[in-house]
């Protein structure tokens, strides 16, 4: 059975007083959308549409970030969720199966839950999500009977008496397809908000002599995000999940609290992760490797038993192969790592490819931009950076070679030799003393002189 999802991220977000698209703050370093589109994603849909207004152009390239396939259609002005729903019309005329509704804003509903919808709707011709909340606010009321849902009523529009439900819409509904389009084009907008609800197609359906059912979720997966205060609460509860994740997996978290991750973090077994570590997007960790506290890594692959930090920066397209050592104050970008490379303190690696058991000494630096472009850095296996080398790419240090302390290397050093490129040391017999008892001269009689 296909399935095509339709997600709804054309609203302004006005409370998130922002110039970004609400569905583009981030949660867990990814999109508010990222997050709607990965559950969905998990049913492996046919189709993806994003219904887009605000910020159009922004959310259409971040939902091509997400799946080059996505396809994202214009609601130039957002005259409702039904109006919305509709506007994917076009693009998913010949789609087979069914479709769900998605919110750009709601980050939290699980894959199981939306599965769960499509099971039912085996009993049900329009499947609802709804959740029984602890405060109903201005949400939704669904109006029941038995086992079938006859009706939702908007809280604008709600008597008391529907008021004081309090089983809620989430706004998620499933139907086939072409039912929900069909319902869709015949809904009017004569209502408290003036706007075309997709919540009023319960009735048509119903009237149409279709059943209608709730399935029912856990208040917290249908969470929406509609103020900054409420993105800090779903992201304090999105990394006490990613916590209890990490751990149940087999990740020993030294300081929970203090490791905070992204939405697409993978990290494998019996590693450990020390106090205060930030993983930004796209980092992928093996088995029994150690982080230790205060790193921040984004956009990096650590295999096999590496230790990393304290204090080390990974940025995108650091790699770092099985048993490599990088230590504190290190940065590395753009630079592959190969087994048993050590690079134990204050050094900066970009552009670059590290051989095997090469040692790379305290304070080297790969001088990778010219102010313009970029270049590459080559160094072979089993070499010795002597500390404080300069590398000045582009520039190659072949196998088994040698960097003097204190280098400038701006030419390529040959396989097993030794590069000295610094200025020759002269000793200057009693200079020390001399120039000290100077010094001291001057600055005695500048103290008399101010008296
Ligand atoms: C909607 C539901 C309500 C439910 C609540 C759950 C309707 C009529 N009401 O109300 O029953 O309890 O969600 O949060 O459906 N959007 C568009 N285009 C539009 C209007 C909205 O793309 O023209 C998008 C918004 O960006 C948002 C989502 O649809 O992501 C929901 O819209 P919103 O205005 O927040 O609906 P609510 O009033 O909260
Ligand atoms: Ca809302």
């Amino acid at each position: 059975m296909s399935v095509s999802l339709i997600i709804l991220a054309a609203g302004k977000g006005t409370r998130m007083n922002s110039d970004l698209p609400k569905v583009l703050h981030p949660l867990g370093s990814a999109p508010l959308l990222h997050h709607a589109l990965h559950a969905g994603q998990s049913l492996d849909p046919e189709q993806i549409v994003v219904v887009a207004g605000h910020g159009a152009a922004q959310v259409e390239k971040a939902a091509r970030a997400f799946d080059a396939g996505i396809e994202v259609v214009l609601q130039a002005e957002q005259l409702g969720t039904g109006h919305a729903v509709a506007q994917a019309a076009p693009l998913l005329a010949d789609a087979a199966g069914d479709a769900i509704v998605l919110y750009g804003d709601t980050p939290f509903v699980r894959a199981e839950t939306l599965q769960t919808m499509l099971d039912a709707r085996a009993r049900h011709a329009v499947v609802v999500l709804g959740f029984e909340a602890a405060d109903p606010g201005r949400y939704g009321r669904l109006i029941t009977s038995g086992d079938t849902l006859d009706r939702i009523v908007e809280f604008k529009d709600a008597t008391d008496e529907e008021r004081a439900i309090t089983l809620c819409n989430s706004g998620v509904i499933c139907a086939e397809a072409s039912t929900l389009f069909a319902l869709v084009s015949k809904l009017g907008n004569d209502n408290a908000a003036g706007e075309y609800y997709l919540t009023d197609i319960i009735a048509l359906a119903r009237a149409e002599g279709l059943s209608a059912g709730v399935v029912i979720c856990d208040e917290a997966e249908t969470l929406g995000i509609n103020t900054r205060a409420e993105l800090s609460r779903a992201e304090a509860a999105f990394q006490a999940r990613m916590r209890a994740e990490a751990m149940e997996n087999g990740v020993t978290l030294a300081d929970p609290a203090t490791t905070y991750f992204a939405m697409d973090t993978v990290i494998g077994r019996d590693t450990t992760i020390g106090p205060n570590v930030v993983f930004g997007p796209r980092v992928t960790i093996e088995s029994g490797a150690e982080i230790r506290a205060f790193c921040h890594l984004e956009g990096c692959h650590i295999s096999r038993g590496a230790t990393v930090g304290p204090f080390a920066r990974l940025r995108p397209g650091a790699e770092l192969a099985e048993d490599v050592h990088v230590g504190n104050f290190v940065e590395i970008k753009n630079a592959v790592l190969d087994e048993g490379v050590k690079v134990g303190h204050l050094t900066y690696l970009g552009d670059a490819h590290v051989g095997e058991h090469t040692n790379i000494g305290a304070g080297t630096i790969t001088c990778n931009y010219d102010g313009a472009n970029k270049h590459h850095t080559e160094i072979g296996p089993r070499v010795f950076i002597g500390s404080n080398t300069m590398l000045v790419a582009p520039v190659t240090v072949g196998r088994d070679a040698m960097t003097g302390s204190g280098s400038v290397i701006t030419a390529d050093v040959p396989a097993e030799a030794l590069a000295v490129a610094r200025a020759k040391q002269e000793n200057k017999p009693g200079l020390a003393v001399r120039l000290m008892e100077r010094f001291q001269k001057i600055k005695a009689d500048r103290q008399k002189g101010k008296q």
